[in-house]
């Protein structure tokens, strides 16, 4: 896992814009913004994908860099004072904070572009499955995936929601780029069959819905040191969530549900998914 994440690191601070190139400042914020902190479960999920179709790493670098600039522009505009109004992130200030709100807004609307220049430039096999994958993680991004969850989120502060409400909620704001990044890993490979795709799509879906559960729990669990961002943001702003819904403990106990849901997907592949299995384990039992 650690010598992935090096890689990745290595391979976002070589794709982002240089940091004394023009314009500067921005350059600086996006460098800012997406190196040096995170998890990188995106990326991670991205490469132990592609292991059960024998990708090849340089393709896996691409998609994963890629699906982590769309995350990290994500993170920016979720922390906005117009958003989630946050001071705080992976340790430290927020983009607009330590920049400037119209720079934290460039900085995301360039990540985001980047991502695409880089998903379109570089080489990733046959022209058509190429453009499958850009549409994939446009489609991921936009109204029908990250950004649509988001303003569910928004316009349901304060408004309690169904089990299936919050869950498409969840499954768009955070589950549609685990999903992306998951699907992604795969396609640089060799073609899986339509089961096998299936499989890897019921994973990727339980797998990114866990994730946004286990943020629940977290956000109202863990200390803001650990967590690197403020704890307990949710209670204070009256967000959605899972534990807002059912609860600590029955938002635990569906943590485990999905994660057992995620493995049994995984189940027919054997050891080639050993490494999204330990992601899976990952994502369900992490402190932060
Ligand atoms: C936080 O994502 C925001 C959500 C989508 C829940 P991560 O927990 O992956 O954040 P980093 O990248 O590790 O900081
Ligand atoms: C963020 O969800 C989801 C996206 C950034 C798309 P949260 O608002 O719960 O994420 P944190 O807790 O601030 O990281
Ligand atoms: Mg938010
Ligand atoms: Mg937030
Ligand atoms: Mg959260």
């Amino acid at each position: 896992m650690a010598g992935t994440q090096t890689c990745v690191e290595h391979a976002l601070a070589h794709y982002l814009p240089a940091a004394d190139s023009i314009p500067q400042r921005l350059h600086d914020a996006m460098r800012y913004a997406t190196l040096g902190g995170g998890k990188r479960v995106r990326p991670l999920l991205a490469f132990a994908a592609g292991e059960l179709t024998s990708a090849p790493a340089d393709r896996l670098a691409v998609v994963a860099c890629a699906v982590e600039m769309i995350h990290a522009y994500s993170l920016v505009h979720d922390d906005l004072p117009c958003m989630d109004d946050d001071v705080l992130r992976r340790g430290r200030p927020t983009c607009h904070v330590e920049y400037d709100e119209p720079t934290a807004l460039l900085v995301g609307d360039s990540l985001q572009t980047q991502a695409f220049e880089l998903l379109a430039t570089q080489p990733l096999g046959e022209p058509l499955r190429q453009l499958e994958m850009i549409a994939l993680l446009a489609h991921a991004s936009g109204s029908r995936g990250m950004a649509g969850g988001q303003a569910i989120d928004l316009a349901s502060v304060g408004k309690p929601l169904e089990q299936a409400e919050l869950e498409l909620m969840h499954a768009l704001k955070t589950g549609a780029l685990i999903r992306a990044a998951v699907l992604l890993g795969a396609l640089c490979g060799t073609p899986l069959s339509t089961d096998e795709r299936q499989r890897l799509d019921r994973f990727a879906k339980r797998a990114g819905l866990l994730f946004q559960v286990v943020d629940d729990i977290l956000d109202c669990t863990a200390s803001t040191a650990t967590l690197g961002k403020t704890a307990g943001k949710d209670e204070a702003a009256d967000k959605p969530t899972y534990v807002a819904l059912l609860g600590l403990d029955r938002a635990r106990r569906y943590a485990e549900e999905l994660r057992n849901d995620a493995l049994d997907a995984l189940s027919a592949f054997g050891t080639r998914a050993a490494r999204l299995t330990e992601l899976a384990d990952f994502i369900c039992h992490r402190q932060f």
